[in-house]
């Protein structure tokens, strides 16, 4: 027993518990709609909102409605909504040209929304998956997928969001050097404050599969991506990455999933004491609101304790489905 404990019945914790107000007194963590980035799918066409199967409550938006969604977030207090294109079968090559096309879905809903709602800020994907024939975060060659080339694409596609007005950039494709290669790309281009959060820890996880649904790249993917995110069991690879993504440029880091990886963002916190968010990935989303559409769970309850979680082990923010939810939630 620590010193300062006295024995019961000096000590009595049910003290500290017995009122709303002692307990909101004593709280050690808090959670507020600033602690938010709002992952949001956008597809094309006009007036659209259609919604994902395995993801209850969460739709795929025309840049109509993604403009709407944005309006409402800030309104919120979010500050910052991160877009996943849709892309058009159509529109997916081997070279995946249209990753670093000004005019592709990604970088139109970015214009749109930073001239509707300049408040918000935008953060966007880096990474080739959704502009792939093969499915993947890089180009595929023999069967494999290659680093240096994939590089050099992603700061192609990294300088097109920062043109169309991009704040922050989330390379999600676990190449190795790619931080450092955007980050001296986006200086030589004049984007001094363009920010890099860093997927730095991303697991290669099975509870990714309802976003691969919502972006269309399940049927795409050929094999699986364990040669470039990390294996699960890992934890010590997780600091090192983090500890590079830091030394090339990164602003701020992210670990992903999220409510399987408490540990590792705990971890990261203390060791480099840098602005660390989680992602609660789609699978998270999809196990919590897919329980709780089936009364099995009571969903608001469950999803403002799963975030608080992440407060709690560290995190400065979340990247989350629930981010307008909880938002309302907190704010009534
Ligand atoms: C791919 C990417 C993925 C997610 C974000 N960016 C999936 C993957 O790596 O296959 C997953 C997000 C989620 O599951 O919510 N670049």
């Amino acid at each position: 027993m620590l010193p300062s404990q006295a024995p019961f019945p000096s000590t009595r914790f049910r003290r500290l518990r017995a009122s709303p107000a002692l307990r909101a007194l004593v709280q050690e963590t808090t959670l507020a709609p600033s602690d938010f980035i709002w992952p949001v799918f956008v597809r094309d066409g006009e007036g659209v909102v259609e919604p994902i199967a395995s993801m209850p409550g969460v739709n795929r938006l025309s840049v109509d409605k993604v403009v709407e969604a944005a309006r409402e977030a800030h309104a919120l207090g979010i500050p910052a909504i991160c877009l996943f294109p849709y892309t058009d079968p159509a529109l997916k090559t081997a070279d995946c040209a249209e990753a670093w096309n000004p005019q592709n879905l990604s970088n139109r809903a970015t214009r749109a929304i930073k001239q509707a709602v300049p408040g918000i800020a935008v953060m966007t994907d880096v990474a080739l998956d959704p502009y792939n024939i093969d499915g993947h975060d890089g180009f595929v060659e023999d069967g494999r997928v290659v680093n240096d080339r994939t590089v050099e694409a992603l700061v192609r596609q990294a300088l097109s969001q920062a043109e169309a007005g991009a704040d922050i950039i989330g390379p999600s494709d676990m190449m190795d050097g790619r931080i450092g290669a955007l980050r001296a790309g986006l200086e030589a281009e004049g984007f001094q404050n363009v920010t890099l959060l860093s997927y730095a820890a991303k697991y290669a996880s099975a509870f990714y599969g309802p976003f691969r649904d919502a972006v269309g790249a399940s049927g795409a993917l050929k094999g699986d991506k364990k040669t470039y995110q990390m294996n699960p069991a890992n934890s010590d690879e997780a600091m090192r990455l983090v500890e590079r993504d830091l030394c090339e440029g990164a602003d701020m880091i992210m670990v992903k999933p999220g409510m399987a990886y408490l540990d590792i963002c705990r971890r990261a916190k203390e060791m480099f004491g840098a602005p660390t968010f989680a992602y609660q990935v789609s699978g998270e989303y999809a196990m919590l609101a897919g329980a709780a559409e089936r009364g099995w769970l009571d969903g608001d309850r469950v999803m403002l304790e799963s975030l608080m979680a992440f407060k709690r082990a560290g995190c400065d923010g979340i990247l989350t489905y629930f981010a307008p939810a909880a938002a309302r939630l907190l704010a009534s």
